[in-house]
């Protein structure tokens, strides 16, 4: 966790430092080969990414894993199957992503979906909010687990608190 903070804090100072250049960046020179401009641009969404993942990662672990109940339980079980379904898609998607497997839910959808992301700013999709946030970056598993990803999922899972996503999906849910 402490290596979590550690670029946590890094991610809010870029993000500053980046939105304090933009006021003064050249416009004119804007190039999409390269330009300050496209550089400010891209790696506020990386930063801003950092900060937002993370705030969610560390707000939902804490917890004795388990299963979600209630209005969550029951829309995880109508867009996946069952939770088990779930889980298995989104380890899955962790074992495929090289920077973190999301839940998130679409709102023109209306819809729950495990979105897979190679970076904090990508690919995350419009009109969705973040509900589950599983790092799978190295620093996330490697001091503890090495090169054991797997482990480390299932003692991601071991260690939500599902309360945190119940209340942010009762917060907005239909
Ligand atoms: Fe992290």
């Amino acid at each position: 966790m402490t290596e979590h903070y550690k670029l946590y804090e890094g991610y809010i100072k870029k993000y500053n430092e980046i939105t304090e250049k933009l006021k003064t960046a050249d416009q004119a020179s804007a190039n999409q080969a390269f330009s300050d401009f496209r550089s400010l641009k891209v790696d506020l969404t990386f930063a801003i990414g950092g900060v937002k993942n993370h705030e969610t990662y560390f707000g939902h672990l804490g917890g004795e894993g388990g299963e979600p109940s209630g209005k969550l339980l029951e829309k995880i079980t109508k867009d996946f199957g069952s939770f088990a379904a779930w889980q298995a898609d989104m380890k899955a998607t962790a074992m495929a992503a090289r920077g973190w497997s999301w839940l998130a839910y679409d709102w023109q959808q209306d819809k729950l979906f495990n979105y897979i992301g190679d970076a904090q700013n990508s690919f995350p999709v419009w009109d969705a909010t973040l509900l589950v946030a599983l790092d799978v970056y190295e620093h996330a598993y490697y001091l503890d687990f090495q090169t054991k990803r797997a482990d480390y999922i299932d003692t991601f899972f071991q260690n939500l608190d599902w309360s945190v996503v119940e209340s942010e999906f009762a917060s907005f849910e239909k």
